[in-house]
């Protein structure tokens, strides 16, 4: 009987390492363990012995039977475990590695020019009040220049952002003057879209305040701006434009880099795209801002984040930026 406990614990053993799934492991307990099993008749064979066989083959059997058991159990949750891993480390691995957004790239090779030049950065909010995003930029409700911003009203009473002007008078209010800071951010607007227009996009404010800021001060930041960033000769216009929170206002052109100026959908035929507009801070501004305008003046800037992006790498159309398709935005191959 010795032998033959041997044979089947041994026979047990191979089967239960071999299994592979649950269902496995059940056969395994039914062929081993089950009524018809060797075991079982064994078992059932006690009742015929003498009390004496009976002691020492009833705990060998029983014995054998919680072993058979127990290793079962550690078999069936061994399997449960492995079922549980959810990636398979046999597959092969895709090793190509992401690159930054074009937008992010562009947004931290400005800000860091401007740092240079004494700028500091500051976050707004995506999510602002009618009072900051208009109001205290001298748009009061029913101003006709809101037109061109239309944005999507929340529930709350906020807003999405239009633009990152408001963060002129918030900065006014945390830093008074003089002060320096720039502050890029997501910009949301109702718009019609085409290939230069989103309905989210990205700009960033640059405004300075001081004692006698001029506007030779501000083309000089300007094109000190743009030339960094480009790393080339861009052609760049200004020509009047009207802001109700900048007097003077002006609207920084720069050549259209997908055309080469001559004309396409980028810069709807005209050869200049719309980058930066600027002007010097509006007086009432800078009231709202709580700023000494006896003593203080000075100018701001809205650059065109996205736009830039696109000039820089010859994006010819905005919508590419936002569709998250890795293969176009891969064609950039930016580093
Ligand atoms: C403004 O938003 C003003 N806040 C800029 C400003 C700041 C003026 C400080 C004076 C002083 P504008 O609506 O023109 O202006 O937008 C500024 C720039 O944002 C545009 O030149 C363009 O580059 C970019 N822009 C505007 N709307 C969109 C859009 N729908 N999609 C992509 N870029 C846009």
């Amino acid at each position: 009987m010795k032998d033959k406990l041997k044979n089947i614990v041994n026979e047990f053993l191979g089967e239960l390492r071999a299994t592979k799934k649950e269902a496995d492991v059940f056969n395994v307990k039914a062929k081993y363990l089950g009524k018809k099993s060797d075991l079982f008749s064994l078992i059932a064979e006690l009742k015929t012995m003498s009390n004496e066989q009976k002691k020492e083959f009833g705990s060998i059997l029983n014995g054998i039977k919680n072993d058979m058991e127990e290793k079962i159990n550690r078999r069936l949750e061994e399997l449960n475990n492995e079922d549980n891993i959810t990636f398979d480390d046999t597959l092969p691995i895709d090793k190509t590695l992401g690159s930054l957004h074009p937008v992010t790239i562009v947004a931290k090779e400005v800000t860091d020019i401007l740092k240079s030049m004494g700028f500091i950065i500051m976050d707004g909010f995506e999510m602002e009040s009618d009072y900051y995003n208009f109001e205290a930029l001298n748009m009061p409700k029913n101003h006709p220049a809101r037109d061109m911003q239309d944005t999507y009203y929340l529930d709350n009473d906020m807003l999405l952002r239009t633009h990152t002007s408001p963060n002129q008078v918030r900065a006014m209010e945390t830093y008074g003057a003089p002060l320096r800071i720039c502050a890029p951010g997501r910009c949301f607007r109702n718009e019609d879209l085409d290939h230069s227009h989103e309905n989210t996009f990205f700009q960033l404010e640059g405004m300075i305040i001081d004692e006698n800021v001029s506007i030779g001060n501000l083309i000089y930041v300007m094109e000190g701006l743009l030339k960094a960033v480009f790393k080339q000769e861009v052609s760049v216009r200004l020509r009047p434009g009207f802001f109700p929170f900048t007097e003077p206002s002006f609207e920084l052109d720069c050549s259209c880099l997908i055309c080469g100026g001559k004309g396409c959908p980028t810069c709807k035929g005209s050869g200049w795209v719309e980058l930066c507009p600027c002007g010097m801070v509006h007086p009432k501004v800078l009231e709202m801002g709580h700023i000494d305008t006896k003593k203080y003046n000075g100018f701001a800037f809205g650059l065109g984040l996205t736009r830039l992006a696109m000039m820089k790498h010859k994006i010819d159309d905005i919508r590419v930026l936002n569709s998250g398709d890795i293969r176009k935005i891969s064609e950039f191959n930016i580093e």
